[in-house]
């Protein structure tokens, strides 16, 4: 699998730095210790919510439990960067259905009732249907990835996520020859999300993103259902979303209740709302500005005022190896 190939953006697990708070010995220690105390229950889940420290206690569902018992962990790491701590990963949010402001989505999203969790599948499908969230992850073992993620307003972070390839998924769900771009649909239940009600901006809900065919084949592309060793807070998109690493962090849409196999481009939250600013493609490329700002660099979280930690952005946000043949031949000014 492409993903087992070393590649630049790939990297051992001895390369990432220290500071990362990434299973040094005291946390396996501290694992250890704590899969003896809470003999009787899953072993490897009791260690594995040891392996990043700050991370709030996980209530996670049994699905989810039995899951993480099994996965693969550093399936793909980000090379020499550190992991953004949890904290910051879990409060500086972009979830607009909760609020404009980067803490609404911590401040609101955690009344969000996320069982039981059905996500429709229609359109050009041979298995459509409504299924539930362990419907969908019965069968594929959970990896961590560890990507870059790169947002359009020019912050970045280094998560580590829980999931599987979203090619195994739209494999299972047997899309026919007609389905040329897969469409994702986030739930829009306005008494549970405030952001909703209070007419910020001109967003017409429900929040909509979509992948070109390929985009959604590609091994990076990922549904995601964990960070950091746990269950995905709500703020973050609970229970499932989508990561596409390559692309501006608006592509990664959260809390997903709807996937449509669909002949045409869908129409697309930002695009339709800003499309001077924001195209359908959004891959991450210093070269091409955002109108009102530079697309170069880039604010890697955590900083501050003094001391900003501004690095140069990478051209599909550091996995061009992977991903820039899909777009051979497209002149990437025009299809941003
Ligand atoms: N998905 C939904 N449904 N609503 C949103 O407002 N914001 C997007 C994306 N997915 C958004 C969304 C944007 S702009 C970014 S940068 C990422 O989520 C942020 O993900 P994070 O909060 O987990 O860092």
């Amino acid at each position: 699998m492409l993903i087992k190939i070393p590649r630049r953006s790939d990297c051992h697990e001895s390369e990432v730095t220290p500071e990362a708070l990434y299973l040094n010995r005291r946390q396996v220690m501290q694992g250890a210790a704590l899969s003896v105390a809470c003999a009787g229950l899953p072993l490897m889940a009791c260690a594995q919510e040891g392996r990043y420290e700050g991370v709030d206690a996980d209530d996670a569902p049994a699905w989810f439990d039995a899951k993480r018992g099994e996965a693969r962990w550093e399936a793909v790491v980000a090379k020499g960067e550190a992991i953004t701590p949890y904290r910051d990963a879990t409060h500086y949010n972009n979830f607009y259905e909760f609020g404009p402001d980067k803490g609404d989505p911590a401040a609101h999203a955690p009344k969000l009732v996320t069982e039981p969790w059905t996500v429709m599948v229609d359109g050009e499908v041979a298995n459509p249907g409504a299924y539930s969230v362990e419907d969908l992850f019965a069968a594929p073992r959970l990896e961590e990835r560890i990507y870059r993620l790169r947002c359009v307003e020019a912050w970045s972070m280094v998560i580590p996520w829980l999931g599987f390839p979203l090619a195994e998924l739209v494999r299972s769900l047997e899309p026919t020859s007609n389905a040329k771009f897969v469409r994702f649909e986030t739930l829009a239940r306005p008494e549970q999300m405030p952001g909703m009600r209070t007419g910020f901006s001109l967003i017409d809900w429900p929040y909509v993103e979509g992948l070109r065919m390929d985009e959604a084949m590609h091994p990076l592309s990922l549904m995601v259902v964990g960070m950091y060793g746990r269950v995905l807070p709500n703020q973050n998109g609970a229970p499932l979303r989508l990561i596409v690493p390559w692309k501006y962090g608006f592509k990664s849409i959260k809390s997903i209740v709807r996937i449509s196999f669909v002949r045409e481009q869908p129409a697309t939250t930002w695009q339709t709302m800003a499309p001077q600013e924001y195209g359908f493609y959004a891959n991450v490329n210093p070269d091409v500005s955002h109108p009102r700002w530079s697309q170069a660099r880039e604010r890697r979280l955590p900083g501050s005022l003094f001391s900003p930690n501004v690095r140069a952005t990478l051209a599909f946000n550091g996995y061009a190896d992977e991903v820039s043949s899909l777009y051979a031949g497209m002149d990437l000014s025009k299809d941003y």
